[in-house]
């Protein structure tokens, strides 16, 4: 008699408890629906054109990796376990992953995180540009997916280079590069910016070699077990994953500050980089906390196919800054940037690259004024508003816009000097209209409100229409901005920066050009790379051999060390057909695998018969240094056939 009064106080109990639970969740359905641009469980994703995934009904919110680093067949092979979370209105639906090239071996999920059990899984047909959907069958209560898989020898995101192409030579290197959707040929998972990650890594790599990556636990010590483990603590987007395994040594460059290299460049490396702590600090000033405890640099082997790359806490870095006299470090003061505008403020997809690389190359220059000086600032901004124009005036009127249509087309596609330069001249114009006071409050707001989040072009306009345009009004109109954002071209109110030294270069060049004066009487002593690089891109394209060879020979400038002094002189060399420039242009496409360098290179030698012909004779001995990215464009230039 007891127990039955007991079993129906129980069963009265539990009927409440699920009452009142459905109730819940009904009120809990009604207030997320209001709130679901707030919560993050329900947040709401934009169309990404360049992913398979389904983040909405399926979320991923960590990654654990187990990796063997395979040297000899060129390889990872190992497991991705995800934790996944279910949107609560979608319980049955697959988790769609996006993958390139990968051999997945089994598939396995977990309720506990401790018991797996096999599952059912299909690679859907590859596609040129996004690779293959992996669609993986979930039971109900499924916490954790582990995927056992392996790399291809191919995959775009990671090089894989012989002891022969490393400076030390003894040893083999390999480094990812996941930027935009590489990711995804080495881990299977929802590569799109917007679905952010924390990630932790276990990396097996031979004994001697040390294995780094974007995220804490990087080694400053000389142990080399060819064991070491990572965590990223903070929600980041995929294409920021990344690792590198060579002979590496850490040097200390100030207290959160250090660089990482083989042991040949670190001498080179830690004196270019010397300003690095003051660069963070003066960052901190400008744009509030820096989030992410240490930065550190590596500098990697001269195939990097990018300039720099912003992975968060080790941002990745060619050896083609190593000027000597510190004088190509605005790519540091970028990538670091970047710890603001990119890593902590993402873009929710990649045709609102511009928020990430816009802003980015807007703070890069507000750090070199802080560090360097304005007359600096304003040489870089000079310079960059020239090179966008001219590749504005040969581009494509879609891909002068701001927010790009990428849609069909390779993102990588939209790497062009559009969202850099004009996205960071719509932010000059707005500091210029409404004062740098006002604007810096804003930029200081907007990433304090936005912290590790992935914003729309869209999102970003609705927070500047009400924290700085209604509130200062009649300075900028709706119209305004959308003509910066929508249309192609340079609006006409856009910024004109100038530099005083530069005007003295054109003085001179002037002269010089109207046989005033010989080239050797041009007074180039104290010039600063970037008074040389206005000199160079400022001069007639058709300059002719023979005024080249005047230069050349009151110069030097054929064995200039300056990579991108060099890079500019070889250009015109091949434009005007100067000869004896031809030695030293094999040499730098051989040595250098820089896409930004290279590819204009190219380029520019494909424009006539004979130019092609060299162009294939350089290009058969220098593609297989090349990186996957760097080889792709040039393939595509040259129309070359592999096997
Ligand atoms: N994030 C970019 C590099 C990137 C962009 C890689 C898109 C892949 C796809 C990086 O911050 C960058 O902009 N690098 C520049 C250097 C910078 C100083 C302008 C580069 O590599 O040229
Ligand atoms: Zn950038």
């Amino acid at each position: 008699m007891k127990m039955k009064i007991k079993n129906s106080v129980i069963i009265l109990w539990v009927a409440l408890i699920i009452g009142a639970n459905l109730i819940n969740i009904g009120y809990a359905q009604k207030t997320k629906q209001k709130n679901m641009r707030k919560s993050s469980a329900m947040q709401i994703f934009a169309e990404d054109v360049h992913s398979y995934s389904n983040p909405q009904a399926i979320r991923v919110r960590h990654v654990d990796l187990d990796w063997n680093v395979l040297f000899d067949k060129k390889i990872l092979q190992g497991t991705a376990t995800l934790s996944i979370e279910h949107a609560s209105n979608e319980r049955n639906a697959p988790l769609i992953l996006d993958t390139r090239d990968l051999k997945i071996a089994k598939v396995e999920t977990s309720g506990d995180g401790k018991k797996y059990t096999p599952t059912t899984f299909n690679i859907g047909t590859t596609d040129k540009i996004l690779g293959a959907p992996l669609t993986i069958q979930l039971p109900i209560n499924a916490k954790f997916v582990r995927i056992y898989y392996s790399t291809s020898p191919n995959a775009s995101g990671l090089q894989w280079l012989e002891p022969s192409q490393t400076a030390g030579k003894k040893t083999p290197y390999m480094f990812s590069q996941a930027q935009a959707i590489h990711a995804r040929s080495f881990i299977p998972l929802q590569d799109s910016p917007q679905v952010r990650i924390t990630y932790s890594a276990r990396v097996h790599t031979p004994k001697g070699l040390l294995a780094v990556m974007s995220a804490e636990g990087n080694s400053q010590t000389s142990a080399r077990d060819g064991d070491y483990s990572f965590r990223m603590p903070h929600a980041i987007p995929s294409y920021l994953i990344a690792i590198a395994v060579g002979d590496l040594q850490f040097r200390s460059l100030g207290k959160r500050t250090g660089v990482y290299s083989e042991p040949l460049m670190i001498e080179k490396s830690a004196f270019e980089l010397a300003d690095t702590e003051k660069m963070v600090e003066a960052t901190e000033k400008l744009f509030g906390a820096y989030r992410w405890g240490r930065y550190d640099l590596l500098v990697l082997p001269p195939s990097f196919p990018f300039g720099g790359m912003e992975n968060p806490m080790l941002t990745f870095a060619t050896p083609t800054i190593l000027a000597g006299d510190k004088s190509l470090v605005s790519l540091v003061a970028h990538e670091l940037a970047h710890s603001w505008s990119g890593n902590l403020v993402t873009n929710a997809t990649w045709r609102d690259f511009w928020l990430n690389e816009g802003f980015t190359t807007y703070l890069e220059r507000r750090i070199i004024e802080e560090v360097y000086g304005k007359p600096r600032r304003e040489m870089e901004a000079t310079l960059g508003r020239r090179v966008l124009e001219k590749e504005i005036a040969g581009m494509d009127v879609r891909d002068q816009i701001l927010h790009v249509d990428l849609n069909g087309r390779d993102p990588d596609e939209g790497f062009t000097g559009v969202p850099y330069e004009k996205g960071a001249l719509f932010l000059r114009h707005l500091e210029e209209t409404f004062g740098r006071e006002k604007f810096d409050k804003f930029l200081r707001g907007y990433f304090d409100s936005h912290t590790f989040q992935s914003i729309t072009t869209e999102t970003f306009i609705d927070y500047l229409q009400k924290n700085l345009i209604d509130k200062n009004p009649k300075l900028v109109s709706r119209a305004d901005v959308n003509e910066w954002i929508d249309n192609a071209g340079l609006p006409k109110n856009a910024p004109q920066p100038s530099s005083d030294a530069f005007a003295k270069v054109e003085a001179q060049s002037n002269s010089w050009l109207n046989g005033k004066i010989a080239a050797q009487d041009i007074k180039t002593n104290a010039w600063t790379t970037q008074e040389w690089l206005h000199f160079l891109t400022n001069l007639p394209q058709d300059l002719g051999a023979e005024k080249m060879a005047e230069l050349d020979g009151a110069f030097n400038l054929t064995t200039r060390g300056n990579s991108e002094i060099a890079f500019q002189w070889l250009l015109m060399s091949i434009k005007n057909n100067y000869s004896a420039a031809f030695p030293r242009l094999e040499e730098f496409l051989t040595a250098i695998g820089r896409r930004k360098f290279v590819k204009p290179l190219f380029e520019e030698l494909a424009r006539t018969p004979e130019g092609t012909e060299r162009a294939k004779e350089i290009y058969s001995k220098a593609r297989s240094g090349y990186h996957p990215i760097t080889q792709a464009s040039v393939d595509e230039i040259l129309k070359w056939k592999t096997q």
